[in-house]
């Protein structure tokens, strides 16, 4: 069986993109496949985090997958900071990257152009930590949306190079974008990502969202303006209309090619109405289950532990490989 990691920051909540992007595929890779994923806290705090809001929305995430179906006896759930391996595994790495090619990170110059009073040395060796993370398990498969790519593309080249030096420690991995929904865009300038930093929280569906909340953004939707009001999925002339269409056929399992005839003479308010009461048919049995799960400590750090350890019997083997393979002396 091929191995799958992959991970989400551990800042304010999920988006519809982060599901549609990212767990969608988890939950289709769990049921054959060894799955490792992960709450990337070490990775959240390049960003200033009060210490509270952090540690709840750590366990915000451990019952929002859960609730989402990943399921923590099949699959390692786990939080980053649990497995110290990572930032050892990180620190190794670091010497085998090149200031220049994360100095080329497109994620890295967007959010240091952002928060210009913070740019931490930890923002700037972000993707490392993400190798780490992702070479540590010799994962074949990452999991991921489009904007996740570049730094795919850095994990290849690291474990690359570091196999041309010391012989073949790690699996070199592939990443795995979905065909439609890679690239969820915001509602209310759909030629951007959808985003949860994005100002105008029209712009975004939270999982977490109340359904009378994704009714109204969805209503709000930006669509096309062309001078017929016609629906079809085309991302570079209908952005808004596509993007529903994405958000629709991903709600009803539809594909996008069944759905397109259905709305041949309808309008953007059939397709607005169809998609909302998708999108919240889809979320509310999630948001259920997250409300039970998340009041239920017990049964969370239950779900940590268990994580913790499957993850960190991998993370062990492959850390002592790379030590070895350094020159490392071990007792
Ligand atoms: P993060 O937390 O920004 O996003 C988590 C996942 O959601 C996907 N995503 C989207 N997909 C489609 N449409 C969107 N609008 C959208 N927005 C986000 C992202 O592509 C990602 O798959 N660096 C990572 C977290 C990480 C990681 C890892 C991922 C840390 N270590 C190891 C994979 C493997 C990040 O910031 O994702």
């Amino acid at each position: 069986t091929q191995t799958v990691l992959s991970g989400i920051q551990t800042t304010g909540g999920m988006t519809i993109g982060n599901y549609i992007g990212a767990i969608n595929q988890w939950l289709t890779l769990q049921q054959d496949h060894d799955c490792f994923f992960m709450l990337a806290d070490l990775h959240a705090i390049t960003v200033r985090q009060d210490p509270k809001t952090l540690r709840e929305r750590t366990l915000d995430g451990i019952a929002l997958y859960t609730a989402c179906g990943i399921d923590p006896t099949k699959s390692a759930l786990f939080v980053q900071s649990q497995v110290k391996e990572h930032a050892q595994l990180a620190w190794a790495l670091s010497c085998y990257s090149q200031m220049g090619e994360l100095n080329r990170m497109t994620q890295f110059k967007d959010k240091s152009a952002k928060n210009q009073n913070n740019i931490n040395v930890g923002l700037f060796s972000y993707p490392v930590l993400q190798a780490a993370d992702i070479l540590l398990y010799q994962a074949d498969k990452v999991p991921v949306g489009e904007d996740q790519k570049q730094h795919l593309e850095l994990t290849r080249d690291i474990a690359t190079r570091f196999n041309n030096i010391h012989g073949d420690v790690f699996t070199v991995p592939e990443p795995y974008i979905p065909e439609f929904g890679a690239r969820v865009m915001s509602l209310q300038e759909p030629t951007k990502k959808m985003s949860k930093s994005d100002e105008n929280p029209n712009g975004f569906i939270m999982l977490l969202d109340e359904p009378k909340k994704i009714e109204k953004k969805l209503k709000k939707a930006v669509t096309d303006s062309d001078e017929q009001a016609r629906i079809y999925f085309d991302r570079e002339e209908k952005p808004g209309v596509s993007n529903l269409l994405t958000l629709l056929s991903v709600a009803t399992g539809k594909s996008i090619a069944d759905l397109v005839p259905e709305y041949e003479d309808k309008m953007y308010g059939h397709l607005k109405k169809d998609t909302a009461d998708a999108v919240v048919s889809m979320i509310e049995p999630i948001q259920q289950r997250f409300y039970q799960i998340r009041d239920d400590q017990t049964e969370l750090s239950k779900i940590m532990t268990l994580g913790a350890e499957k993850a960190s019997a991998k993370a062990e083997k492959t850390l002592k490989a790379v030590y070895d393979a350094i020159g490392f002396v071990t007792p």
